[in-house]
């Protein structure tokens, strides 16, 4: 398959590494010089991958980073290999046709040629990796021509520095979990063959980003630190539960202590520093994390909002969003004020 990864960024870099293995991949960047020079010899992106291909010997691709100090255990380990992936401008992309573009913008974000572009480029499929209530359906009206699928990662990926990312998908996991058309994700799975992307329904892609983007808006309101994090965790758990409730309809019970065990687990099993990459790399999308926190109260309201007129068509004021997610409307309004300060 032919595949664009749209934004030279943390998942379009890694995520390219890992499709270019078996697919036509390119990553195009706002940012690549245009002209003949960038179409002949495009730029390319050092990645680091912390699980060794079975053929390991080196080639002109590979070779050992000298600041393997990140991911920090995986260094231990000794398994890492740096890849690159082509990274090439609009122009080139528009000349060609393109069977999958995957998008690691927000779709209502993207600069207008950008948007512009990818509209012309008429993919038959366009992934957004965003998870923000309704961002899916600002890409259905954006884009009417492609199937709009949408891809959650199952890495953790960082840019570092210069032109480098560093990634760590763990075991066993795909490249992406995808839902949408169901014929649509079947046919394309089918395409990329095994190990990249999985069928998930709807409703439990969502779930997870419920579950512990609270903890990532906790982090970000306390400025990144983990040890605060791990202090403060009354707040997310809650929140989280209120979140899942809002997605699911299900209230599941979550205690503080139980988060405070999987963040042990984490630490220990996550072969990079889980602190150190959080509170770095989510600093970087805090407009977000702030959208799906006000997403999920949105749903959580318009939810008691049709169990209130079912129960009783009469009434047409539903519970304020304080009575109704009370965690979730904390942790939004803290994390508002240090977005927009
Ligand atoms: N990184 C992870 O481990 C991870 C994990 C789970 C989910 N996600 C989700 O995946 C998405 C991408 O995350 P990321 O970490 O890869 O972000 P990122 O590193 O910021 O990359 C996004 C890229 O999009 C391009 N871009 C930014 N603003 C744009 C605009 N206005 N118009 C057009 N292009 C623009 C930029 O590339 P150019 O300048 O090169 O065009 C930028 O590098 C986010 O929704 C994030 O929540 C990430």
């Amino acid at each position: 398959m032919k595949v664009v990864f749209q934004g030279a960024g943390a998942i379009g870099a890694a995520a390219a590494a890992l499709f270019g293995r078996r697919h036509e991949t390119v990553v195009v960047s706002r940012s690549a010089n245009p002209g003949s020079e960038a179409l002949n010899s495009p730029d390319t992106v050092r990645l680091q991958d912390t699980v060794r291909p079975q053929s390991s010997a080196p080639t002109r691709d590979t070779a050992r980073p000298r600041d393997a100090a990140y991911p920090r255990r995986v260094g231990s380990t000794g398994r890492e290999t740096v890849r690159r992936v082509p990274v090439v401008d609009w122009a080139t992309v528009s000349s060609s046709s393109w069977d999958l573009v995957v998008l690691t913008t927000r779709p209502g974000d993207l600069d207008e040629p950008v948007a512009a572009s990818i509209s012309g480029a008429r993919p038959s499929i366009i992934a957004i990796t965003s998870q923000v209530d309704g961002d899916r359906d600002i890409a259905v009206s954006m884009f009417p021509e492609s199937e709009i699928l949408v891809f959650s990662p199952a890495l953790l990926s960082e840019r570092t520095t210069g032109r480098n990312v560093r990634y760590w998908q763990p075991p066993a996991m795909p490249v992406f979990m995808a839902s949408g058309c169901r014929d649509a994700v079947r046919r394309l799975r089918r395409e990329l063959g095994g190990g990249l992307i999985v069928a998930v329904p709807a409703a439990l892609l969502s779930a997870p980003p419920a579950v512990f983007i609270p903890y990532v808006a906790e982090l970000s309101v306390r400025e990144g630190s983990w040890t605060a994090l791990r202090t403060h965790l009354r707040r997310p758990t809650q929140a989280s539960a209120e979140a899942v409730h809002a997605v699911t309809g299900v209230r599941i019970p979550m205690s503080a202590r139980g988060a405070g065990l999987v963040l042990d687990a984490l630490e220990l099993f996550v072969p990079i520093d889980v602190g150190e990459y959080a509170g770095r790399h989510f600093a970087r999308h805090e407009g977000q994390t702030l959208d799906m926190l006000n997403g999920w109260a949105g749903q959580m309201a318009r939810r008691a909002a049709r169990r209130d007129s079912q129960r009783n068509p009469k009434r047409n004021a539903a519970p304020a969003l304080a009575e109704l997610a009370p965690a979730l409307g904390e942790l939004a309004q803290a994390l508002r004020l240090r977005v927009t300060r």
